[in-house]
């Protein structure tokens, strides 16, 4: 048995998908459905947060995981990254007010808004600049809108975001996408059956 834990939507109905393609495993679901542990076959699913999917991984409650990238490095558990699935690309931004350009990089005691706390701290290290991280929760774009703070790192899909509210990307972080990860005992215990979905994966990816 396989546990592989995923969140809720359309990362997890692509992953069924994926593996009823592979012929390894047939589950359906609708948007009625409030069922928060799905099996089926040699597999069973946890429909989780996708920020609590490292925890399921980390803790070996999932031998597997779905999660974007984004989450794997601010949660920086001990999980290990099997492939990059291709999908849900996006990036990690600094983003700021259109009119104030890259003038981030230059403020003292800048005021960073954000729902990633880590990558954003991390980078700002990086530079060796000194900031003050606020974190939200969501609808990061109304921080330097309302003056709650300078500049956001958020994540940018299409920028529509961004552009309706009169901000703009200055910076990319990181490239994101969402990641098959696994636990690392799993790893050794469950190789077979894990090497199964992976290679199955990799191939439909190559198609
Ligand atoms: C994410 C992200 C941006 C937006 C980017 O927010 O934090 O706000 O999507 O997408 P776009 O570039 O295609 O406009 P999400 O939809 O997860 O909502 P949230 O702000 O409540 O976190």
């Amino acid at each position: 048995m396989l546990t592989i834990a995923l969140s809720k939507g359309r990362l997890a109905e692509k992953i069924f998908k994926m593996l009823h393609e592979l012929n390894l495993c047939d589950i359906e679901v609708d948007d009625e459905d409030r069922r928060l542990i799905l099996e089926h076959g040699d597999f069973r699913f946890f429909l989780a947060k996708p920020s609590d999917v490292p925890t399921f991984v980390d803790n070996g409650v999932a031998d597997l995981g779905v999660v974007g990238k984004d989450t794997i490095i601010e949660e920086n558990r001990d999980i290990a990254e099997l492939l990059d699935l291709g999908f849900g690309k996006c990036r990690m931004c600094v983003c700021a007010p259109k009119e104030d350009g890259d003038s981030y990089k230059y403020k003292m005691n800048l005021r960073v808004a954000t729902k990633y706390p880590n990558i954003a701290k991390a980078y700002f290290d990086s530079l060796g600049q000194n900031v003050t991280i606020i974190k939200l929760n969501g609808s990061v774009e109304l921080a330097p809108i309302t003056n709650l703070s300078d500049c956001i790192v958020d994540i940018v899909e299409s920028g529509r975001t961004l552009k309706e509210n009169g901000l703009t990307d200055v910076t990319t972080i990181h490239e994101l996408s969402a990641r098959l990860v696994a636990n690392p005992a799993s790893l050794k215990v469950k190789y077979e059956e894990i090497s199964k979905v992976v290679d199955g994966f990799r191939e439909l990816l190559r198609k």
